[in-house]
């Protein structure tokens, strides 16, 4: 997905065993949408969305801190599911105890993040929707569920990097807050620049929307 959606023209820098890394380090979490009928089976897989997490939680405390505090895994049924998607992280243990909570076969992914959380600040490393899931509010509701994990730890700066040339993921950003701070030539393999953005998390997303709330 993220070779088809994000890296298309470049040579694959995301490759399998790089993903690999990101879920079992953990510092990071790799979080993905399905698309679910729903109320059939949503919760069940919900639930096992926060088993997830307490999984990796276990492995390292202060992910326990980020996860605890997050709706989806301190209450299966609330922040993490709407009509049509349930969100979860990939359990740090998939591939090596036969953990396939949430290895949904690629077709039913609609959507998936990674997100590399530091003491002072957080990177976005990958976010792609699928494209027959997409202006549906999923990218905002898993970018909005990493945020969330970050500032549950006191992480409130979120940086990112997305291809000059593409624009929707640039109004994308900008919509949900994010702040263009320069460019960078040669990024990508050399071949295209990056625009580095990034959000203060303190800072509301949509002052306009916030300041037409506070005067109704
Ligand atoms: C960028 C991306 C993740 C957005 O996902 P999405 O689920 O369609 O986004 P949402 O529905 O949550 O959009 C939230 C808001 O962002 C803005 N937005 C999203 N995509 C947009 C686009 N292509 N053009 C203009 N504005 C856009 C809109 O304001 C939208 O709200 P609206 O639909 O009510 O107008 C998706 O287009 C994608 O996967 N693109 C390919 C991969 C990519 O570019 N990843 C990011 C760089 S790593």
């Amino acid at each position: 997905m993220s070779q088809q959606l994000i890296e298309a023209g470049l040579r694959p820098a995301w490759t399998a065993s790089r993903i690999h890394w990101h879920i079992t380090h953990p510092d990071s979490v790799v979080l993905i949408a399905r698309a679910e009928a729903p109320a059939v089976s949503a919760f069940g897989a919900a639930a096992s969305a926060a088993h997830a997490v307490d999984d990796r939680a276990s492995a390292d405390p202060a992910l326990a801190d980020r996860a605890s505090a997050h709706p989806g895994s301190a209450d299966p049924t609330a922040g993490s599911r709407d009509a049509a998607f349930v969100l979860g992280t990939v359990p740090a243990a998939s591939g090596t105890r036969g953990n396939s909570t949430l290895a949904a076969p690629a077709r039913c992914v609609a959507g998936f993040a990674i997100m590399r959380y530091s003491q002072d600040t957080a990177h976005l490393n990958l976010l792609a929707v699928d494209p027959g899931h997409r202006r549906k509010g999923l990218g905002r509701r898993l970018l909005e569920w990493l945020e969330e994990t970050a500032a549950t730890a006191g992480t409130f700066l979120v940086g990112l990097e997305l291809r000059a040339s593409n624009d929707g993921a640039l109004a994308f950003y900008t919509r949900l807050g994010y702040r263009e701070l320069g460019r960078v030539a040669g990024y990508y393999q050399g071949v295209e620049p990056a625009i580095r953005m990034s959000r203060d998390l303190r800072v509301s997303a949509s002052p306009e929307r916030d300041a037409g709330r506070a005067e109704s």
